[in-house]
Order: C-alpha cells, then sequence, then structure tokens
C-alpha cells in the first residue's frame, strides 16, 4: 500500500483483489467516468480530451463524478492510455467518436529510437490530481492505469483505431529488433507511468492491453507478454495489478503470468471457465456485456445473477463490466447495477 493512499487494505476491492474474504463483491466500471454521465458532458464542453486530462481539477472532479453518482467501490484515474504519449511531446490527439490519432505513425527503426523517455516531470499534473483526489476519496480506493506495450504499439504504428492492426504485426514479425526495441521503450514510459501514480496515492493499478485479443497465443508470448511482464515486474507488489485486453479466451493464463494479481474478462468467457484455467492464484474481473445495459432491467437483473454466481468459483470477484460503458448507457441502470451486486452478495 503506498504510504499517500488512504485507503484501507480491508476495502472490497483490495480484499478481492488480493483473494480476502470482501465484506461483499466490489464493483467498478471501466469507463465509468465519461459520455454516460451529464455532469462530464458539462464540465467538459469546449475543454479537448487531452487537454482536460492535464488540468488536475477536472481530473480529480471528473474521477469522482462516478465515485458520487454510482457508490462504486473505486475510482479510476481520469486519464487515458495515450496520454504519456502525449505528455512527451508526440503529435496526437484523440477524435471523439474515433479515439487516438497520431500525426506522424512509427514505421522505422529510426521512428522508434526517436521516442522519448519519460519522467515524472512530464506528469506532475498526474501526482497534483491524485493528491486531490485522494482526499476526497477516503477509504475508497483510487485505480491507477497505464496501456500496455502491445495497444500503444497498435495506435502508433497504425496512426489510429485500427480493425485488423496489419501494419503492427508486419512490423513486429518482419523487424522484430526494432519491435524490441519500441516495445521496451513502451514498456518504460507506461512503468514511469504508473509508479508516479502509485506514489500519488493510487491503491491498484490496471494494466489495459485492449487489442491483445488480435493476436495468437504463441504471438502473444513472443512478442508482448515479456515487456508487459516488465513492467508488471517494476511496479512490484505494493499494489494489486489487474492484467485487462478484449477477445483473450485464449490469452487468459499468458496474461496471468506476466505478474498479474487479478485478470480482467471480457464478455465471451464465462467467469467459471475462466477460473477453470487460472486456478486459485488469480482474482478475476468482469464481466457484463456493456450491450446488455442497454436491455429491459429484468435480462440486466438475470445476468447480474448469472455472473456473481460463476464469480463464485474465483477466489476473488471484482464485479465490472467485460469492457468499458458505452457514451448512450443510461447512468440509473448503472447505479442500479451497483446496488444489486451489493444486495445481492453482502453478509
Ligand atoms: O475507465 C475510466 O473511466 C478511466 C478513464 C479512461 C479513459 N480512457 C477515458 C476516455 C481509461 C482507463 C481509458 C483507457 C483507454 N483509452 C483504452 C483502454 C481501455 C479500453 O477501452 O479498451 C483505450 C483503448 C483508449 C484509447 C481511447 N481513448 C479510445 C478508443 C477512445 C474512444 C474514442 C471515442 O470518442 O469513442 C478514447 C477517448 C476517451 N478516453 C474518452 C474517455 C472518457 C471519451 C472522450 C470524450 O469524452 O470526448
Amino acid at each position: 500500500m503506498s504510504e499517500n493512499s488512504s485507503a484501507s487494505p480491508s476495502a472490497p476491492l483490495l480484499a478481492a483483489a488480493r483473494r480476502h474474504t470482501p465484506a461483499y463483491v466490489p464493483v467498478w466500471f471501466m469507463r465509468q467516468a465519461g459520455r454516460s454521465l451529464p455532469e462530464y458532458r458539462q464540465i467538459r464542453e469546449g475543454v479537448d480530451m487531452l487537454e482536460s486530462c492535464m488540468r488536475p481539477d477536472l481530473v480529480a472532479e471528473i474521477t469522482l463524478q462516478p465515485v458520487r453518482r454510482h457508490n462504486v467501490d473505486a475510482a479510476i484515474l481520469f486519464s487515458d492510455i495515450v496520454l504519456p504519449l502525449k505528455a512527451l511531446g508526440m503529435d496526437l490527439d484523440i477524435k471523439p467518436g474515433v479515439g487516438p490519432v497520431i500525426a506522424q505513425p512509427i514505421r522505422s527503426r529510426a521512428d522508434v529510437e526517436a521516442i522519448e523517455v519519460l519522467t515524472n516531470e512530464h506528469i506532475g499534473f498526474i501526482s497534483e490530481a491524485i493528491g486531490l483526489i485522494t482526499a476526497e476519496l477516503g477509504d475508497t480506493p483510487l485505480i491507477g492505469f497505464a496501456g500496455a506495450p502491445f495497444t500503444l504499439a497498435s495506435y502508433l504504428i497504425e496512426g489510429g483505431p485500427s480493425r485488423n492492426h496489419e501494419r503492427t504485426k508486419a512490423f513486429m514479425m518482419s523487424d522484430p529488433q526494432a519491435w524490441d526495441l519500441l516495445l521496451s521503450r513502451l514498456s518504460d514510459i507506461s512503468t514511469v507511468f504508473l509508479k508516479a501514480q502509485v506514489a500519488a496515492g493510487a491503491s491498484a493499478v490496471q494494466l489495459f492491453d485492449s487489442w491483445a485479443g488480435a493476436l495468437s497465443r504463441a504471438n502473444y508470448e513472443r512478442y508482448v507478454a515479456p515487456y508487459s511482464q516488465r513492467i508488471m515486474s517494476a511496479v512490484g507488489d505494493e499494489v494489486p495489478k489487474i492484467h485487462f485486453g478484449v477477445g483473450t479466451a485464449l490469452l487468459l493464463e499468458s496474461m496471468a503470468a506476466t505478474g498479474a494479481d487479478v485478470v480482467g474478462v471480457d464478455w465471451r468467457t464465462p467467469l467459471d471457465a475462466a477460473t477453470a484455467l487460472l486456478g486459485d492464484r488469480y482474482a478475476i474481473q468482469g464481466n457484463l456485456d456493456p450491450a446488455v445495459l442497454f436491455a429491459d432491467w429484468s435480462v440486466i437483473e438475470a445476468e447480474v445473477r448469472r455472473i456473481l454466481s460463476e464469480g463464485a468459483a474465483a477466489p476473488g470477484h471484482i464485479f465490472n463490466l467485460g469492457h468499458g460503458v458505452l457514451p448512450d448507457t443510461d447512468p440509473d441502470v448503472l447505479t442500479r447495477v451497483v446496488a444489486l451486486v451489493h444486495e445481492l452478495t453482502a453478509a
């Protein structure tokens, strides 16, 4: 536990992550801060996404909005996986409805060599924001996060979101040495980003490898896992570490083996099947399909009950969605899901 964090180890999220017995199943939502909340849309009006991530007052306010509204068991820092790249001075933007767009994609070894080293001086606004956040959170943990090297590399090489990741895979397999340098530099960047968050008071971290599911298991293990592992071991044991990707049914064991405490599972894999693969050494997180939040309440309730019952097989379960909250989600439904999870699992 970071000395700056006020969250107690008995906070349900931290207890579940450490495979102890929480007072009830903890719940938070990936992308809980964002366009589903009217108060977010209001405060973001006229402020660019990445600019809002660099203003401590806005970061703190937006991070706290879903905690106040939904009674979730953790806050997640309002930022973005590409923020450290922006802080390094790369010419990139987050385009609404599209995602990160990079002006000069990385296409050669020389481009890779030009990527600079991230230091704490680049991201002082993050530590400042976390100070404001933990002061208000009290016992509720703050989750810090970073992008995993593969997902970051895909944005950098493709120049933006990609369906097939073809340039990324071609680069990875054609020039393994330049790939090694690229993923090493990105590992170092994400490590500095995560350690700064922990030092400032985050009490858990999540490594997002959102697009790892595009890879075969063999290529994941050869070209990606060693770099994510390097981040996990550099972050160390001070806080529990969550590792998440989408479409990773066949990668769960490899992702766990990078040094995670908690494995995030998308909605395609039932949690009892994930636990059968992972055994008793890892807690799991997930996995309500974010699209199900658009169905009738009776459907949502049945799905929440199914997931809680399948999750009970794991040595620790953190309830979440299988991926992020979709922008048109009714926020009142999220609040009801939190209350339902708490009600069904409190002793
Ligand atoms: O989860 C949270 O509430 C914390 C904040 C958070 C954001 N991005 C804020 C955000 C986190 C953890 C992320 C991580 C992130 N960013 C990932 C990994 C998680 C995942 O979704 O798989 C990825 C792939 C990105 C890159 C990214 N940033 C995308 C694909 C988009 C969506 C573009 C769009 O407009 O649909 C973003 C933008 C973004 N990041 C928004 C938010 C709240 C929306 C921007 C806005 O409101 O204008």
